[in-house]
């Protein structure tokens, strides 16, 4: 993302998805489409006034490419500013200032390949997932998509008619799960949550690891890592294991001391940021905590959203120096082999650091 760009789009479309949960069309002028451009698993970066504050949010696409749509599902989540505010207030022709879309928890969906995908989804995890499983089975003809799909209740799962009619339409090649957590179903396998009691029980019966080409995982963290690691336990390699994350845990009381320390211990380093066609000399402010807060501190328009090291919008290329990152879940690993570091969670650690938002 070049610079902190936002561009207002109308609603066109708002449904409720289920009792906590709504999905969100906008409406794409002719004029935007090319900004818009998205790949399958991308998501938006929305930014409203609450109150006279700012607030931004990431929201992940749930349609494919193909289908033309740009639309995203919001669940409200228990003191949830944005997500509440959303539930109770959107409502089309509504306008919001919408970021184009970015976001690495993508794939290069192939015609000619013949692939075996797995999903795996928590809740509202399914955004993401289903826009990959659209893409893959519209546009691979040979593969098969297989998705899991946890939740507490049947009541609960967002785009439970749309996964049906996508069953019926691709019959034989997409197969998917239910598992619930709080309702009781005949087969015991699919009762309770995707833990790794649970993939010690999936893998070998529904999932045949070395057929599988990549697996998609996107929902509540511990969920997440429970099954990244019983998957690389069942031989799938890194590769093959694409995570998206909506939130982190917070750091230990030791940890969050131990960054607070450092962070005094840099403040006054020099540092060079390229925005905007513009190179800037900044002094990092121990104060702001981290680099981008330092520029945006100084009036540069740094692009951000989560500032929790999962959604990559701040990320800048390293150009010289070093800087220590706290969180990198974000980033792909392509970016981070080609130096894009998180701003959201860097500090300086020496003096000659240059970051280009450009690069
Ligand atoms: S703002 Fe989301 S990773 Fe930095």
């Amino acid at each position: 993302m070049a610079a902190d760009t936002f561009i207002p789009l109308t609603i066109k479309a708002v449904e409720r998805e289920t009792a906590e949960a709504i999905s969100v069309l906008f409406d794409l002028p002719n004029e935007h489409e090319a900004a818009f451009a998205f790949k399958a698993g991308q998501h938006l970066t929305l930014k409203v006034d609450i109150d006279g504050e700012e607030v931004r949010r990431n929201y992940s696409l749930c349609a494919a490419p193909h289908e033309g749509k740009l639309k995203v599902a919001i669940k409200q989540i228990a003191g949830g500013r944005f997500s509440t505010w959303a539930n109770q207030s959107l409502e089309p022709g509504q306008a919001i200032e919408v970021m184009p879309p970015h976001g690495s928890f993508t794939w290069a969906f192939d015609a000619a390949r013949q692939a075996n995908y797995v999903g795996f989804a928590g809740g509202s995890g399914i955004t993401p997932v289903l826009s990959l499983l659209k893409t893959a089975l519209q546009e691979e003809p040979k593969s098969n998509f297989t998705l899991l799909y946890g939740n507490r209740a049947s009541s609960d799962i967002i785009f439970l008619e749309e996964i049906a009619s996508i069953k019926d339409r691709f019959m034989g090649r997409f197969q998917v799960y239910h598992f619930l957590e709080d309702e009781l179903e005949d087969i015991e396998l699919f009762n309770g949550r995707l833990d790794s009691d649970k993939l010690a029980d999936l893998i070998g019966t529904l999932i045949t690891p070395e057929d599988v080409t990549a697996a998609f995982i996107c929902g509540p963290g511990p969920m997440m890592d429970a099954i990244e690691v019983s998957l690389k336990t069942a031989g799938l390699g890194e590769d093959q294991i694409l995570l998206e994350r909506f939130t982190t845990g917070a750091p230990s009381a030791a940890q969050a001391a131990a960054d607070r320390e450092l962070t005094q211990k840099v403040a006054g380093l020099e540092m060079q940021v390229r925005l905007e066609g513009r190179t800037r000399k900044l002094v990092f402010d121990g104060a702001q905590d981290n680099i981008l807060d330092t520029a945006r501190a100084k009036g540069l328009p740094a692009p951000y959203a989560c500032k929790a090291g999962v959604c990559a919008t701040c990320r800048a290329k390293l150009l010289s120096g070093e800087v220590k990152q706290r969180a990198t879940y974000g980033l792909s690993k392509e970016d981070a082999a080609a130096g894009y570091v998180l701003t959201c969670q860097s500090i300086p650690l020496t003096e000659d650091v240059v970051l280009d938002f450009e690069g």
